[in-house]
């Protein structure tokens, strides 16, 4: 028999226009469209084999997966099964070179990456489209992992969510901005991306507002990376980013992502605006934050992190998510 395996690899991907409310749990359905940037540094590499196993498995080294988790690699593999018209079961091995669950968005590259693999594995040609809705399954920023650069996630309004998926706008060639991820926590973060829209569309009185300001934001952000108007671009998502944080600080009870160190990021940008230097600061479900900056900037930005004494990894934007070696 023909070994059904593949090897992918995908990059985490972040909110610039965050992505926050389910309209369909169970399909990862959003509220509003979002649009997100793909980081180079940040990169997960799955392998998946499908063969007359036992069972599903997942094998993340160190880590182990919980429950919630296999049920997300699930509903993956079931799409994948369907699909391919087999009742194969899958060995799924992921490795990622950055911390898991701190709000590095580990998920959007995880589940891409196995969507990635677990589809060609299974010798399907599908479309980026296509993929990216299976991913979607797994992890709402992982539709936009799929497709990388700068990726705008379209809501889409059938019940099936077949046309809830991710394009990319801008190649990560469109505007080479240089990106600092700022670790300032190591540890999982203390309420899910599920719980955490769950919990705000149920108590916080920002939901609306949220929602509206998000579809104010796309068009806007998207204009300001065609005229590469970065001054514009962190205006608009910063901002963004605070309305998330301020909808989840209000919510009950109360979601605090952030550390003591995320107020001192933000304080240093707004010092830094005040120079004239922009940068995009932006926090997804956790306290680290990812800053861009114009490349000819970055020196300073670098030594006013150095001078607090903020640790970082700097990275460029990165392109779609690829496989490397297909089923034979
Ligand atoms: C704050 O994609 O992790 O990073 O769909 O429940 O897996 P699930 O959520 P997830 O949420 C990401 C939320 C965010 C904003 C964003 O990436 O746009």
């Amino acid at each position: 028999m023909t070994s059904l395996c593949a090897d992918a690899y995908a990059y985490a991907n972040i909110g610039i226009v965050k992505y926050w409310g389910k309209r369909n749990e169970a399909l990862n359905l959003p509220c509003a469209d979002s649009l997100g940037i793909s980081i180079e540094a940040l990169c997960t590499r799955c392998f998946c084999e499908w063969g007359e196993f036992e069972a599903d498995s997942v094998d993340l080294g160190a880590k182990k997966l919980d429950p919630a988790g296999m049920n997300r690699v699930r509903r993956i593999l079931d799409a994948v099964r369907t699909l391919a018209g087999f009742t194969l079961n899958a060995r799924v091995r992921s490795e990622n070179n950055f911390e898991p669950s701190s709000g590095l968005a580990s998920s959007s590259s995880g589940m891409a990456s196995l969507a990635l693999a677990s589809v060609r594995a299974a010798g399907l040609e599908l479309s980026s489209a296509e993929i990216s809705a299976l991913a979607r399954l797994g992890s709402g920023s992982a539709a936009r992992a799929v497709v990388g650069g700068w990726a705008h996630w379209q809501r889409g309004t059938r019940e099936d969510g077949h046309d809830s998926y991710a394009v990319q706008l801008f190649d990560e060639g469109h505007w080479p901005l240089r990106i600092f991820v700022l670790v300032v926590s190591k540890t999982a973060k203390k309420v899910s991306s599920t719980q955490g829209m769950r919990r705000c569309a149920e108590s916080s009185p920002f939901w609306d507002a949220f929602q509206e300001a998000c579809a104010a934001d796309l068009p806007r952000a998207v204009q300001a990376i065609a005229a590469q108007d970065l001054q514009e671009l962190a205006q608009c998502a910063n901002a963004n980013s605070m309305r998330l944080h301020a909808m989840c600080l209000s919510a009950q009870p109360a979601i605090v992502y952030w550390e003591p160190e995320s107020l001192r990021v933000i304080e240093l940008v707004e010092l830094l605006a005040h120079e004239g230097i922009h940068c995009v600061c932006t926090f997804d479900a956790g306290p680290n934050a990812i800053l861009l900056c114009d490349p000819k900037d970055a020196h300073v930005l670098r030594s006013r992190l150095d001078a607090q004494g903020l640790v970082y990894r700097e990275s460029g934007i990165a392109g779609a998510g690829r496989v490397i070696q297909g089923a034979h």
